[in-house]
């Protein structure tokens, strides 16, 4: 069978509402059976491909068709225009979570009026990541704001290996403490900006989402309290310098919710809700006074 042939095949296997983009993804597998990239893929479509490489391409397009992820198949994918690995067993980065770290690069660039000096920005800045998974917020964060102090935690020690692993494979390692303990716990220093993207989903919801989700670790998903238990935990116990930030990923109908845990405590005061692509609302803003 071709090379398009193949793309063909696994496109029928593959085609449903859960996969919109199936001649991608089939071209992203194919290229991982075949040990080539994917450009080598798209531009050879009349090549013959080995009885191996169907074979492991086949095996790879049912295992995505019954609900793994694609990056668990690859074990890699991209974010922020980066490489990261991926492995079972560790959240796998979504791109709306790039809306995160383009709010906290801006909030870094920009100028400091307290400062008085005009250009002066935080590039200096103490940044805690919290939940940080494979590390896709931190390394990012990292690689674009090369002066700041990043320590990241997570709960999982796999995941924290895993984001090592990814912050030596993007030149960060050194630039990044990874701790392992209980949100802002393990983290030294007082940040200037605190970032999340803590497990927000309802656990009633959880069955609602789609398989290539679900399979993903419970504790990475699901949070208490109508999905805000951690956020909530977070900012009741936060440590942040005055005038600083706290930026978190949230759920398309939980902004409210967030205002009101805002709301009750003198110390925070709810900046704005930034919104993705698709005019969710995605990212909460909050000012510590
Ligand atoms: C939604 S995933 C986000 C991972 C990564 N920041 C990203 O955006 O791709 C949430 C992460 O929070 C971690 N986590 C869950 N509960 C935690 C807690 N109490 N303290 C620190 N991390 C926690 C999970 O292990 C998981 O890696």
């Amino acid at each position: 069978m071709t090379v398009a042939g193949a793309i063909a095949w696994g496109h029928g296997v593959l085609a449903s509402d859960e996969f919109t983009e199936c001649s991608k993804v089939c071209e992203i597998l194919l290229a991982h059976a075949a040990d080539r990239d994917w450009s080598w893929i798209s531009l050879n479509g009349q090549r013959a491909l080995s009885t191996s490489e169907l074979e492991e391409f086949r095996s790879l397009v049912f295992a995505c068709a019954t609900g793994t992820p694609v990056q668990y198949l690859v074990r890699a994918t991209e974010f922020f225009g980066l490489e990261l690995k991926v492995e079972r067993g560790v959240y796998v980065p979504k791109w709306e979570t790039e809306l995160l770290v383009e709010e906290a690069l801006s909030f870094l660039e920009a100028p400091q009026l307290s400062d008085l000096t005009w250009g002066m920005s935080r590039t200096r800045a103490v940044i805690h990541e919290v939940g940080t998974g494979s590390g896709a917020i931190a390394i990012s964060i990292a690689r674009h704001a090369p002066a700041t102090a990043i320590s990241a935690s997570d709960v999982s020690a796999f995941a924290l290996s895993l984001a090592q692993a990814n912050a030596r494979l993007n030149g960060v390692a050194g630039r990044i403490r990874f701790c392992r303990g209980d949100l802002q716990d393990p983290l030294a220093g007082v940040p200037d900006l605190v970032v999340a993207n803590l497990p927000y989903i309802r656990e009633g919801e959880i069955s609602d989402l789609p398989t290539n989700v679900r399979v993903q670790p419970r504790s990475s998903l699901v949070s208490r309290c109508s999905g805000l238990g951690h956020i909530n935990r977070l900012l009741e116990n936060l440590t942040i310098k005055p005038g600083g930030r706290v930026m978190l990923e949230i759920g398309f109908d939980q902004a409210s919710g967030v205002q009101s845990i805002c709301s009750g405590n003198p110390k925070l005061s709810y900046e704005r809700t930034v919104k993705d692509l698709a005019g969710l609302d995605r990212v909460a803003v909050i000012a510590a006074l």
